[in-house]
């Protein structure tokens, strides 16, 4: 349970809020790389509150703004796109990539340039990584460095971005992937239809969890006792704010889930798929392509909503489907997401042993968020060197006698024999 104030504080992310402020600091997913072409449409992105536009130059840079031109607010996603600058179809003004204004025809010519110089565009750093335009939207010079998780260095070819849009707040969408009392329960019918290590869950319902804290947020084990004296493990990385590398049996992809604010009532749920090694395959396909509305920027645009009850189906409900959302997974967590409505009131909450990395994950942000508002210091791994790439989620099956989960760099695949 969270006062009102702390729930107002973790949840409030635009313009002025603490949380706001907090995020702003970190590079963020903004939307997909596919389809933004060389002097083709910008491209209009929400993000923590605020509208901006994001465009591909002709020489292939991508600019990113406030969408408001910096005249008189006309939407850049209008503007003309060419000669590696944006032109507001307005009053001709012309921004190039870079955030500078670079012709103002409708001042008279002759203070034209003195003019353009003193115009500020609100622009910010972008990189492109992992098929995602990212952006830094704080107010920092140097932003903090770039994620180099490994979905950010392998080429784009061994992985896909996949979005989904939620109507609610980013805190429910975190929450819900680090909530793993759930799995066995909400997805049973899915986890039922599931085969190999998935059954493994199966054999012992009540795991361990066992922790260690990272510089980023910590890591995670779930571990099982298989009873022959080995213990299957899934241990996860949690990268705060809001990454969860998420244990995915081999053969399939490495996978993570991130959910950012769009504002305080959308979120956007990332879901990132790729190998380190090798290029995607017709097993990444499948699992990718698993029920999915097919548009890979909302892909759960066919989820329905609380007016529909995201589709439930009681039929199936009475033939043995546990929640009866049958099209896909990822819908069950959606629906309970957002049905707890656009902010859920936290206030009213009994929550148990089973919430219990989701109250320590609350104290994180919560602390977090008041040091910074307080001095301005940054948390989870932004100030200091840390190693992204070696993040990595594994299942794992192995013996406690001869194997310490804790202390293994899972990033040397020789050094983890054991693998399910
Ligand atoms: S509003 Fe854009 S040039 Fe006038
Ligand atoms: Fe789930």
């Amino acid at each position: 349970m969270l006062t009102r104030e702390e729930n107002e504080l973790i949840c409030r992310v635009g313009p002025g809020t603490a949380m706001g402020a907090f995020l702003r600091e970190y590079w963020i997913p903004a939307f997909r790389a596919a389809g933004l072409e060389a002097d083709g449409a910008p491209r209009r992105v929400r993000l923590l509150g605020e509208n901006f536009i994001a465009f591909r130059a002709t020489d292939g840079r991508v600019g990113f703004f406030d969408e408001g031109c910096p005249h008189r607010c006309t939407s850049l996603a209008l503007a003309r796109n060419e000669d590696n600058a944006l032109t507001c179809i307005f009053h001709g003004w012309k921004i190039d990539v870079s955030g500078k204004v670079i012709e103002v025809p409708s001042e008279p010519p002759e203070r034209r340039a003195e003019f353009a110089a003193k115009v500020r565009v609100r622009h910010y750093p972008v990189r492109e990584a992992g098929g995602v335009i990212w952006v830094y939207l704080g107010q920092r010079e140097t932003p903090p460095k770039f994620y180099n998780f490994e979905f950010n260095l392998t080429p784009t070819s061994y992985g896909m971005a996949q979005r989904a849009v939620m109507h609610c707040n980013w805190i429910q969408g975190l929450e819900a992937v680090l909530d793993s009392a759930h799995l066995g329960i909400l997805h049973t019918s899915w986890l039922r239809k599931s085969s190999g290590s998935t059954a493994l869950s199966m054999v012992d319902t009540g795991p361990l969890f066992e922790t260690v804290m990272k510089p980023y947020g910590f890591r995670e084990a779930a571990l099982r006792n298989m009873g022959d004296g080995t213990f299957y493990g899934r241990i996860r990385e949690v990268v705060l704010p809001y990454y969860s590398f998420i244990p995915n049996d081999s053969p399939l992809p490495q996978f993570l889930i991130c959910a950012t604010p769009i504002d305080d009532e959308w979120t956007a749920q990332w879901y990132f798929h790729y190998y380190p090694d090798r290029p995607m395959d017709d097993e990444m396909r499948k699992y990718r392509d698993r029920g999915h509305s097919g548009d890979w920027d909302n892909f759960c645009s066919d989820m329905g909503d609380g007016n529909n009850l995201w589709r439930q189906d009681r039929k199936a409900m009475k033939e043995g489907h546990w929640t009866g959302i049958t099209q896909c997974l990822h819908y069950e967590d959606f629906a309970v997401e957002e049905s707890m409505g656009p902010i859920v009131d936290r206030t009213r909450e009994y929550l148990g042993a089973s919430d219990t990395i989701i109250i320590r994950v609350r104290r994180m942000l919560l602390s977090a968020v008041r040091e910074h508002q307080r001095s301005g210091k940054l948390a989870f791994g932004a100030d200091q060197e840390v190693d992204y790439s070696k993040v990595r989620a594994v299942a794992i099956r192995f013996s406690p006698k001869d194997f310490n989960w804790k202390e293994t760099d899972f990033t040397d695949r020789g050094a983890v024999v054991p693998l399910v």
